[in-house]
């Protein structure tokens, strides 16, 4: 059994196996669902559960520790890889009440079908008391569905923050032991997620920002002993700050659209500008999401298929607009064969974006030598953009 702290356990899931989160977004390390148990000296409290694919790990875990009483389940966030094992925890434990908000309590009741007298509703700040250990309740809203919140245990200043934080990472170990890969599988989580509600993320921050937090403990991936690690990196990627990036989505039928893309990659870099594209037939959307938190300017590559836009790029700007990057520049390039509205298709689905729209580069058939120049003008045009923020190469 891993301990968290003294009396503290871990006793969620580790999913080494899933591949899909949302049948939407890839996990290419897994994930866990983390639910810890609480040993007050009067209360036992129950952290979130598990995904109810793992619901027999948490029993066998809570058999583990001969935990014959829960008094209390903590619902942060009634999303069911977190909540779905509630209503079998009451089988075992019906003497438990789920403690948790009146927002929670509503989805729950919706999605669960938990009766009423189920529930323990808490307010923001309140306190539940254990005995000898103390549990605040901080309410977390759009981290990220509405209902989100967060706990502090004051006695060990342990921070749950349910997904506020969390990585898809499958690993054996509870603490942060590699920085690196941890970050990136945060980022990336941050991006797919908690993205379209960076302005709420950033007042949840602010919000928690002067506790004084020994582990912050979220419901996926590792328990982070140093939190300034993960909440400067938030501050990062909430802030308004872009990175001298260019991310190129692209999809090519015939080669055209994809020789412009190759085309705009060079004079990018011929410009000192970092340039990612992603060829959409086999791009990994999460890669693209967590490159869309930083990058300053998107520049979209389509071809026309039926005078539209090819469904690859409909899809990728479709994802592009429904994240809401702090993306600043925006520019589609492409290909036609005889006509069609690629251009005002795409720029339609993009129109969520605060983004400066730059003039389109659309030719016909294979690019020639005037088109490949429209490209060098679109590299000049995005390098004056990315001077006029002062964003210098490599750095922000
Ligand atoms: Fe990990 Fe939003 O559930």
């Amino acid at each position: 059994m891993q301990v968290l702290k003294p009396n503290v356990f871990f006793v969620g899931a580790r999913d080494w196996d899933r591949q899909l989160f949302d049948e939407l977004i890839p996990l290419p390390d897994g994930t866990t669902y983390n639910a810890f148990l609480i040993k007050g000296s009067e209360k036992t409290v129950l952290i979130d559960t598990v995904d109810p694919a793992k619901e027999q790990v948490l029993f066998d875990n809570l058999n583990e520790l001969g935990i014959e009483q829960i008094d209390y389940v903590v619902s942060h966030h009634a999303e069911q890889d977190h909540s779905g094992t509630i209503p079998a925890i009451l089988r075992q434990f019906p003497m438990a009440r789920i403690v948790t908000n009146q927002k929670c309590c509503n989805l729950l009741k919706d999605h669960l079908l938990i009766p009423d007298d189920k529930f323990k509703i808490v307010a923001d700040g309140e306190v539940l008391r254990l005995g000898n250990k103390n549990l605040r309740f901080i309410f977390t809203p759009w981290v990220h569905w509405p209902e989100t919140m967060s706990s502090y245990l004051e006695e060990d200043k342990i921070l749950f923050s349910c997904d506020f934080f969390g990585s898809h990472l499958a690993t054996s170990e509870l603490l942060v032991d590699d920085k690196n890969r941890v970050y990136r599988s945060a980022k990336r989580y941050y991006a797919e997620i908690m993205m379209p509600f960076r302005n709420n993320v950033r007042q949840n921050l602010e919000k928690i920002r002067n506790l004084e937090i020994d582990l912050i403990a979220p419901s996926h991936g590792p328990s982070y002993p140093e939190p300034g690690f993960i909440m400067e990196a938030y501050e990062d990627w909430t802030s308004d700050r872009v990175s001298n990036e260019v991310l190129i989505p692209y999809v090519s039928m015939h080669g055209s659209t994809e020789k412009m893309v190759q085309h705009l990659t060079a004079a990018l870099i011929d410009r000192h500008i970092k340039v990612q594209p992603f060829n959409l037939t086999h791009t990994d959307i999460g890669e693209l999401a967590m490159a869309l938190v930083d990058a300053a300017t998107v520049v979209i590559g389509s071809p026309t298929v039926i005078l539209g836009p090819h469904p690859a790029a409909i899809t990728a700007a479709y994802l592009v607009n429904f994240l809401r990057p702090k993306t600043k520049f925006l520019g589609i390039i492409g290909s036609y064969g005889w006509g069609g509205k690629m251009v005002d298709n795409l720029g339609s689905l993009l129109s969520g974006l605060k983004a400066e729209i730059l003039p389109p580069v659309v030719i016909k058939g294979h690019p020639k030598a005037d088109d490949f120049k429209a490209i060098e003008n679109l590299a000049d045009e995005i390098a004056a953009r990315h001077n006029s923020l002062n964003l210098t190469e490599g750095g922000q």
